[in-house]
């Protein structure tokens, strides 16, 4: 009889799992139906974090929570208007606070679903700065989730290096060094040295790139919204 539990224990185990995944892919897939960069931007930043994750040890628990939860960051955009979310250029005041409910958006989206439960706080505060100045609660340091700050780095990297229509995506080593520029203010600095680790064996001139060029100047958080 245990034995029987235990095996449809398993089957229900695995059935979660792949209920949780194919949850997954069909709300990734409402996203890119509103916002065609959306389903790209998640599996890089997906990618990303799990990079950022492994360098930094992180065990297979919390790796699992942190892929769910990058790859759902910014599912909240599905509530946000499409004139704001699709706009092509500077969001007005207005459209930027709009643009900020996002995060908690996503979190009344997707609080039901109980394997993803672990994901929650990373995708709510994946807009926090280590200084305290960002958003929804303007969490600071460790008080904000280590997977909202590992999904804060690789979001902004992928943002910067990604095509957009009123820019040109940045260079792999300006990009770096935007990163680079905001660690201990918008960005964690442990989880900017993974990132960087990550980076090198991306591109292995990057670390060179970096050393060359002039900090920028972009308006990063503001861009990363
Ligand atoms: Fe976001």
């Amino acid at each position: 009889m245990t034995h029987i539990r235990s095996a449809a224990s398993a089957t229900t185990s695995r059935n979660a799992g792949a209920v949780q995944e194919e949850t997954t892919q069909a709300l990734l897939s409402v996203a890119g139906a509103s916002d065609a960069n959306a389903q790209g931007h998640s599996e890089r930043v997906r990618d990303l974090c799990m990079d950022i994750g492994e360098a930094m040890g992180l065990g297979p628990s919390a790796l699992a929570d942190l892929r769910y939860a990058a790859s759902l960051h910014d599912i909240g955009k599905i509530g946000v208007s499409k004139s704001i979310v699709n706009k092509i250029g500077r969001l007005s005041d207005e459209e930027f606070s709009a643009m900020k409910l996002h995060s908690v958006i996503g979190i009344r989206i997707l609080e039901r679903i109980e394997g993803l439960q672990g994901a929650l706080p990373m995708i709510k505060h994946h807009h926090e700065c280590w200084n305290g100045r960002g958003y929804p609660d303007g969490l600071a340091g460790d008080d904000i989730p280590l997977g909202a700050r590992i999904i804060s780095v690789a979001e902004t990297f992928d943002i910067l290096t990604s095509t957009v229509p009123w820019r040109e995506p940045m260079t792999l080593g300006d990009a770096v060094q935007e990163i680079r520029r905001c660690s201990g203010t918008q960005f964690d600095p442990e989880v900017v040295e993974a990132f960087l680790k990550v980076v090198k064996k991306l591109d292995t001139t990057a670390e060179a790139l970096v050393e060359a060029l002039p900090e920028a100047s972009l308006q990063t958080r503001e861009e990363a919204a």
